[in-house]
């Protein structure tokens, strides 16, 4: 067995929303420079424990590690300084804003990925945005662009660029290929691999699973709250598709155990 690398590490998160349980026992592992698929059915519980690890949620139960370092995260800020991004379902994004206003929000005083730059000059934000969309080869006319105006695609691609610019080593996509055309999909799957490329981990929720068969190296599947599977990402598009569906509808589970009653 290779010795693993985690940048991040979940264990044994819980949190429930009211009488929900949400995550019950979660533990993940992010392996330094991989693309991890996060897959499973409706309601399992894949954005909760994203969120808890942006810091939008605070977990009931359990620790996070970061370079084998257990953090504190109890705010999205928290997250941000430790190296870590999300990009939302709904993006998140604010509309009446141009595309350079809308890269920088709420980074108005960090660290450019490229060193310091005079913040809040809004002629070298905007050269900046266009330098960051032309390494990530998105295709925008002009940075003073309102978002609103943007394709599905285009804001899905501003959204990712954003979460890359300022020093991510991690950066989580939640549902980036939902409702984008094949084309678009294309571009957000080509983002993914350059990211890595780059050296970036990436964590991708998704119910499309081809696209985490061609952009993941490992794939874990979440059902009702709990992890129940953890696989490579390999052979044949088919057999790979039919093995996490079984994990997904629970005629597959690699993590069950008799259940201690915890505390109900
Ligand atoms: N803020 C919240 N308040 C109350 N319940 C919530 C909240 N967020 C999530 N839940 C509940 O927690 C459970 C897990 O939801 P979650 O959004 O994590 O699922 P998911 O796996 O991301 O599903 P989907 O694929 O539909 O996005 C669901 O039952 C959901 O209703
Ligand atoms: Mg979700």
């Amino acid at each position: 067995m290779v010795e693993r690398q985690p940048i991040v590490e979940m264990r044994g998160i819980h949190k429930s929303f009211g009488a929900v349980r949400a995550l019950q026992g979660v533990d993940l592992l992010l392996d330094d420079n991989e693309v991890l698929g996060l897959v499973g059915d409706n309601a399992a519980g894949k954005s909760t424990l994203m969120k808890v690890l942006s810091g939008a949620y605070l977990p009931d139960k359990g620790d996070i590690l970061v370079n084998n370092k257990v953090v504190d995260i109890k705010t999205p800020q928290d997250s941000r300084n430790l190296g870590i991004e999300m990009v939302y379902q709904d993006y998140m994004l604010a509309d009446n804003l141009d595309v350079t206003s809308n890269v920088f929000l709420g980074h108005e005083a960090v660290r450019w990925k490229f060193g310091p730059i005079q913040i809040l000059n809004k002629t070298s934000m905007d050269r900046e945005t266009r330098a960051l969309l032309d390494r990530l080869k998105i295709d925008i006319s002009s940075v003073r662009l309102k978002v609103e105006n943007l394709s599905g695609g285009q804001r899905q691609t501003v959204a990712i660029g954003r979460a890359t610019a300022f020093e991510a080593r991690v950066i989580i996509m939640d549902e980036p290929t939902a409702a984008l055309s094949v084309a678009a999909i294309d571009k957000v799957l080509d983002l993914i691999k350059q990211l890595k490329e780059e050296g970036a981990s990436i964590i991708i929720i998704s119910h499309r699973l081809e696209d985490i068969y061609r952009v993941g190296d490992r794939v874990v599947i979440m059902r009702h709250g709990r992890m129940v599977g953890d696989r490579k990402v390999e052979g044949d598009i088919h057999s790979f598709r039919e093995e996490l569906v079984a994990y997904m509808v629970g005629a597959r589970d690699d993590f069950s155990r008799i259940e201690e009653s915890e505390e109900d």
